[in-house]
């Protein structure tokens, strides 16, 4: 099964509107006919701009958040309905710094899911381990619960639509990244799970993504491994050269 890579840049809370024109504006004459799935998830604020310098090439526009309902008493929530009509493509869900910051939690987590794929969204799934627990030894059983509860109750066409990201959380924004033999055992132990929770060519079609401290001089490692089938990148999906080289890695 070959799966395409994606590489998905996740701003966070960085750049204004006028340097994602720039951004844009630098990077998307080249980022054509290139061999990978492109993702730009700038903040809440740039997706109507961005949405517009992105109509009608092959670069993808995410959302970095959602809330769960479609409307409501939600001061500062931002609903799905609301990312479809700007059009958003995809949405990250559960990433560390919410779960960590925000109070996320596994619950939340799938009731964002269930939401983004209702509204036809392709949710980018965050799932990641501490520091703390890698010492401990209990990488596999933690990130192993939190992929089993954001997928609860979806079916196996749902899941087809999911994206998952590994992302160590000792390594997002440290320089420090995972061993490409450990993200990959991570990250084929998350596709032998799915494929325990629904079956084997469902597992083969899942992309899964690794994320923390990826840059172009890493990731070419990272992608020759057999399950990581792209990244999720911070601090290097800033800038239009570092970017426009990590979706070039091949
Ligand atoms: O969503 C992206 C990750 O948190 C990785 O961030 O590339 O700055 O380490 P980073």
């Amino acid at each position: 099964m070959s799966r395409k890579p994606l590489i998905a840049g996740n701003w966070k809370m960085n750049n204004t509107k006028t340097e994602t024109i720039k951004f844009l504006e630098s990077f998307l004459p080249k980022a054509k006919g290139l061999s990978v799935d492109i993702v730009i998830c700038p903040p809440f604020t740039n997706l109507f701009v961005a949405a517009e310098k992105l109509e009608g090439t092959d670069v993808k526009l995410g959302a970095q958040n959602m809330h769960w309902e479609d409307k409501g008493a939600f001061t500062g929530e931002v609903s799905p309905v609301m990312l479809k009509e700007i059009p958003c493509d995809y949405v990250i869900i559960g990433h560390s710094e919410r779960r960590q910051y925000f109070a996320e939690t596994d619950e939340t987590v799938n009731k964002k899911i269930k939401s983004a794929l209702q509204h036809d969204l392709l949710p980018i799934v965050c799932v990641g381990e501490s520091l703390a627990q890698r010492e401990e030894g209990i990488t596999m059983s933690w990130i192993m619960s939190q992929v089993e509860n954001a997928l609860k109750d979806i079916s196996s066409q749902e899941l087809e639509k999911i994206v998952f990201a590994y992302e160590p959380i000792w390594a997002i924004g440290t320089g420090k990244t995972a061993s490409a033999a450990d993200a990959q055992e991570v990250i084929s132990a998350i596709r032998k799970k799915i494929a325990q929770m629904y079956c084997s060519d469902t597992a083969e079609k899942v992309r899964i993504l690794y994320g923390g401290s990826v840059k172009p001089e890493n990731i070419k490692e990272l992608m020759q491994e057999a399950d990581i089938d792209g990244a999720l990148v911070g601090g290097a999906s800033l800038k239009p050269d570092s970017f426009y080289a990590l979706c070039t890695f091949n």
